[in-house]
């Protein structure tokens, strides 16, 4: 069996076809809002698969129309998915979808145009969550800024795990990222060539939440 994604230094590739079929039609510059919206949120539901894999199992007594058994269940409190805004809620809602009982904690963040420093708007956070597990959310790795600094703050709150799933990064993002946090596990549909000199992914698709909110 072909493996649906390359495992390299803590970074997951999400090959699987449907994933990578869907990415090829949001690059498309001609992709109309309403459809790259859809497409980011069913490659977001194929992500929250992949990410979800090693979720820890229990087992509870439940009874069905003919026995009892033992049936498998989700272990621990619900996890937490933490949206980057404003993109990351284009990608959050795909999550919930699959993964409706998860709680959401939201970091606003933009980036200073000269530098591209990630400054701080909004935080807020579900409760409990040294109990929680994380998973961050945010289309696009580009300089890899506003991935650390949202690391950053989600480890003040000391949660179990956390990992940051995104549909496309930069090479210089992810360095970034494992180079302020080698411990966090990365997963994406795609690692293109760089970053521009206004810091956007190249080939990429473009400005994510732009083309996801119809603000072009
Ligand atoms: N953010 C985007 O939306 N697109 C990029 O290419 C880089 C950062």
């Amino acid at each position: 069996m072909t493996q649906s994604f390359a495992a390299d230094n803590n970074v997951f590739v999400i090959k699987h076809p449907l994933v990578q079929h869907k990415l090829t039609i949001m690059r498309k510059k001609e992709t109309s809002t309403s459809k790259f919206r859809r497409l980011a949120g069913e490659i977001a539901m194929l992500l929250a698969y992949e990410v979800t894999r090693d979720m820890p199992m229990t087992f509870t007594e439940i009874e069905t129309p003919i026995a009892k058994m033992q049936a498998p269940i989700l272990k621990g409190q619900e996890l937490v998915l933490v949206s980057i805004l404003r993109a990351g809620n284009g990608i959050l809602d795909g999550m919930l979808r699959l993964i409706p009982s998860a709680h959401v904690g939201h970091i606003g963040l933009y980036r200073e145009p000269k530098t591209q420093v990630a400054v701080e708007y909004y935080f807020k956070m579900p409760p409990n969550m040294p109990e929680r597990d994380v998973i961050i959310v945010d289309p696009m790795l580009a300089t890899g800024h506003s991935a650390v600094a949202a690391i950053d703050r989600v480890k003040e709150q000391k949660p179990k795990s956390i990992k940051y799933v995104c549909l496309l990064a930069a090479p210089e993002g992810v360095s970034f990222v494992h180079e302020h946090h080698p411990d966090i596990p990365i997963y994406t549909a795609a690692i293109d060539q760089g970053l521009n000199e206004k810091a956007y992914i190249v080939p990429g698709l473009g400005d994510a939440g732009d083309r996801m909110f119809g603000t072009l």
